[in-house]
């Protein structure tokens, strides 16, 4: 499926230049968005169908990425009812709920094509003038497993329950799962999720590191909110630096990351101390 090497590498994703009001049709997408100064919730708001997801909903998600207003710099991504995410609306699989055209063309190039569409959902998520927070509660599955895998911090919910069903289906992670993945829990640990595809409880997840912080289901939406108050407490040039250089870390030498550090931090002492 598409290339996904690259995903969510934030030294290449940057603020849209314009912000434009709401995208027109995130009801229709199962998503709703609430801006609040410099907070803005996406919500996966399907709960009857447990927030699963269509071709449209990721759309929706890629809509958001690019009109967001310039003041946001925090980004949740919470679910709706008592699941976060079912992962992919099964009811594509037979041409239903908005699944025609499923390959999104007959020949490989046309499928990368639209594989990398639907990534687009994924991976402004990693932008460096934001910081995206994924809410997660119940179950989170698949497509949905991967939204939360997509946000720089996961904070979780005692009941939640992770599981990487693609495999199951005979699919592969496609929507930039892949690399975080491995990325937080190694390939073997990574390997043995995905192709047993079994379900990962709140307390391993913390475990294993796919979740920085495990709260009871009703404190869920306060600690998100506490943790949203603390970084925007932190001086936003500051932030955005930071987070560009802790994402290209593992991936660079220690020469290339003592220079980038350097190159970050000249930036930095000239905006703070104006030389
Ligand atoms: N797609 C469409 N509808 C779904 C759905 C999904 N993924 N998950 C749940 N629903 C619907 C159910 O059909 C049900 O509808 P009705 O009320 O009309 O019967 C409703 O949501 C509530 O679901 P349940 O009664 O099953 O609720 P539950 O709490 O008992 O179970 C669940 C929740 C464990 C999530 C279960 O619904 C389930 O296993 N769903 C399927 C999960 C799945 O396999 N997802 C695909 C993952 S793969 C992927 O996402 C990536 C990819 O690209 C392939």
């Amino acid at each position: 499926m598409g290339d996904a090497t690259t995903a969510g590498r934030p030294e290449t994703a940057t603020a849209p230049e314009t912000a434009e009001s709401v995208p027109p049709g995130l009801d229709e997408a199962g998503l709703r968005l609430d801006v609040d100064g410099a907070v803005a919730t996406v919500t996966l708001n399907r709960p009857e169908r447990r927030n699963a997801m269509t071709f449209a909903t990721w759309r929706g998600l890629a809509a958001i990425g690019r009109s967001l207003p310039a003041g946001v710099r925090v980004v949740v991504l919470r679910g709706e009812g008592p699941s976060f995410s079912a992962g992919i609306d099964l009811g594509m699989f037979s041409g239903g709920a908005g699944g025609e055209g499923f390959t999104g063309g007959a020949d490989a190039e046309g499928t990368d094509r639209f594989i990398a569409g639907l990534q687009e959902g994924y991976t402004w998520l990693r932008r460096p003038d934001i910081v995206s927070v994924a809410a997660v509660h119940g179950h989170a599955i698949g497509a949905g497993f991967q939204l939360a895998l997509a946000c720089d911090i996961r904070v979780i919910a005692e009941d939640t329950r992770f599981c990487m069903k693609e495999p199951a289906l005979g699919l592969v992670p496609d929507l930039t799962g892949t690399k975080p993945l491995v990325e937080i829990v190694g390939v073997g640990r990574a390997l043995e999720l995905c192709l047993t595809a079994r379900t990962v409880l709140a307390d391993e997840a913390a475990r294993i590191g796919l979740a920085e912080t495990v709260v009871p289901r009703e404190g869920l939406d306060g600690a998100v909110r506490d943790l949203a108050d603390a970084l925007l407490a932190v001086n936003p040039g500051a932030a955005a630096a930071t987070k560009r250089l802790l994402w290209q870390a593992a991936e660079n030498t220690l020469d290339e990351q003592c220079a980038a550090e350097r190159r970050e931090q000249i930036g930095r002492l000239r905006e703070v101390f104006g030389s």
